[in-house]
């Protein structure tokens, strides 16, 4: 049996998102900044997502068609659009043709990411119960908040904006984060009623309260322990405050997960990163996307890797640049090495400096240890590809395959010239420049015999 939610229950949400962000100082809409390699927007419908809403409407405005691009895929999204920008209440007002005519409306904004959905859910049922709900915080320097006012009994009769309050005013510490929930009929009603004479010449969303006051709506404010989740990012410093904020709390989590980070303040994750047992993390790290470390793995500082994943025991050494590979169990990649999308290296595979891989596989026990270039190659297992081994696989056109079979081993700086196949256990002389098919089993060399000029002299120079 399925039990109906009463209509009353319904949660619609609006995500403000129209603003400039104009002391970002960037072309770029505020909202799509990325926050921990994530847009700020990215952040706030994440959480969105944790709720179960019945519908989600963001209102855009500056960069309009550029927010609506970044989260197309998210098909339940709504976007109303807010033209020209007149304030936060007429931003809401955009979304009202879009919502139901009854339930509640949770509002949220674009540039404030943090917030959990764990202190929004009870917002959401107070206003069903009928009340209006707001979160707020207490902030050392509140400059810039709206400023929660309260009468003699602590009984909410208003926000106050910075730019109209008096110094008493300004003086009042708990602000408004500008999170609220409402009754939707409610709310259309206040939002009809708003007026824009005040110090910015908009229509407050904040202004609100005092409507509902006036209409003996209970008012519930509760204040969130933790300021860092309702931070708002006007700036490039509270943006930069901000990532410190959700880095710190990444590299806790993998603390307590049992990873070992050399230092916890210099690791930066912008995806999701997984880790096993016995994990070491040096400093300097950058993880992006989705990254895998087995049990027993080590990163030494400043790898930079990207959709990877590593095997257990394996040794990634400093100064690697790691993107879309998978590397076996027991390999050792580095320092300078380049791994490049489509390499899946096997286990125990050796890359050493100054090494690059491309769209290639390397069999297990291979080693490239020195000064080479594989690039879209099939190497098989236990292969020695000597220090300066270039495939070249490009012919100017087309990009074409190199097999490098089981046990071969390729001199130093030797050239193979593709679409070229080595065959197992051949060894390719140094300095060697070979562009047909190499047998099996032999040792191919081209190259100019060396000659030694008897009776030659130094020329010595003319005084
Ligand atoms: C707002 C609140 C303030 C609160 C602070 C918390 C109002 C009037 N003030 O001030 O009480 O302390 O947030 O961070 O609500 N936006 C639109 N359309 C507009 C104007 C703004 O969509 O016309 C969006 C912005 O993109 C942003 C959000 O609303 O995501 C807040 O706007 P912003 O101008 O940053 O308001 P604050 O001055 O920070
Ligand atoms: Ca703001």
């Amino acid at each position: 049996m399925t039990i109906a939610q009463a209509p009353s229950s319904t949660l619609s949400v609006v995500v403000l998102a129209a603003g400039k962000g104009t002391r970002m100082r960037s072309d770029t809409p505020k909202v799509l900044q990325p926050l921990a390699g994530k847009p700020l927007l990215g952040h706030v419908l994440d959480t969105v997502h944790h709720l179960s809403a019945e519908r989600v409407v963001v209102v855009t405005g500056f960069g309009a068609q550029r927010v609506q691009e970044a989260f197309a895929h998210q098909a339940h999204l709504r976007f109303a659009l807010q033209e020209p920008q007149l304030g936060t209440g007429h931003a809401v007002q955009q979304a009202l043709p879009d919502l139901p005519g009854d339930g509640v409306c949770l509002v949220l904004y674009g540039d404030v990411p943090l917030a959990p959905a764990s202190s929004l859910a009870p917002l959401v049922a107070q206003a069903q119960t009928g009340a209006l709900a707001l979160l707020t915080v207490e902030l050392d320097d509140p400059t810039g908040y709206g400023r929660i006012l309260r009468n003699a009994d602590g009984a909410v009769q208003g926000i106050v904006e910075h730019k109209d309050a008096t110094p008493a005013q300004r003086a009042v510490r708990e602000c408004n984060t500008g999170i609220l929930c409402a009754p939707l009929p409610a709310l259309r009603r206040w939002l009809g009623q708003l007026r824009n004479d005040n110090a910015q010449g908009e229509y407050y969303l904040t202004d609100v309260v005092a409507l509902a006051v006036a209409d003996g709506v209970p008012v519930r404010a509760s204040t969130v322990a933790d300021a860092d989740d309702v931070l708002g990012v006007n700036d490039r410093s509270q943006l930069a405050h901000l990532e410190r904020v959700v880095q710190l709390r990444t590299a806790r989590r993998l603390l307590d997960a049992g990873v070992t980070l050399a230092d916890p303040s210099r690791i930066d994750v912008r995806g999701a990163l997984h880790c096993g047992r016995d994990v070491f993390i040096d400093v300097g790290c950058v993880f992006e996307g989705e990254v895998h470390l087995a049990d027993g793995a080590r990163v030494g500082p400043y790898a930079v890797l990207r959709d990877v994943r590593v095997g257990a025991g394996t040794v990634v050494h400093p100064f690697c640049h790691l993107d879309g590979a998978s590397i076996g169990a027991g390999a050792i990649i580095g320092p300078f090495a380049r791994l490049r999308p489509a390499t899946a290296l096997a286990d125990g595979v050796h890359i050493g400096n100054f090494v690059e891989v491309k769209n290639g596989t390397l069999g297990p026990g291979s080693k490239a240890n020195h000064l080479s270039y594989v690039g879209d190659a099939t190497v098989g297992a236990r292969v020695n590809i000597g220090a300066g081994t270039i495939v070249a696989n490009y012919d100017g056109a087309n990009k074409h395959r190199t097999v490098i079979e089981d046990d071969a081993h390729t001199g130093s700086n030797s050239v193979l010239v593709a679409p070229i196949t080595i065959g197992a256990g051949a060894t390719v002389g140094a300095g060697s420049t070979v562009s047909k098919n190499v047998p099996a089993g032999k040792l191919t060399v081209a190259r100019a015999k060396a000659v030694t000029l008897d009776g030659w002299s130094r020329p010595v120079k003319k005084k």
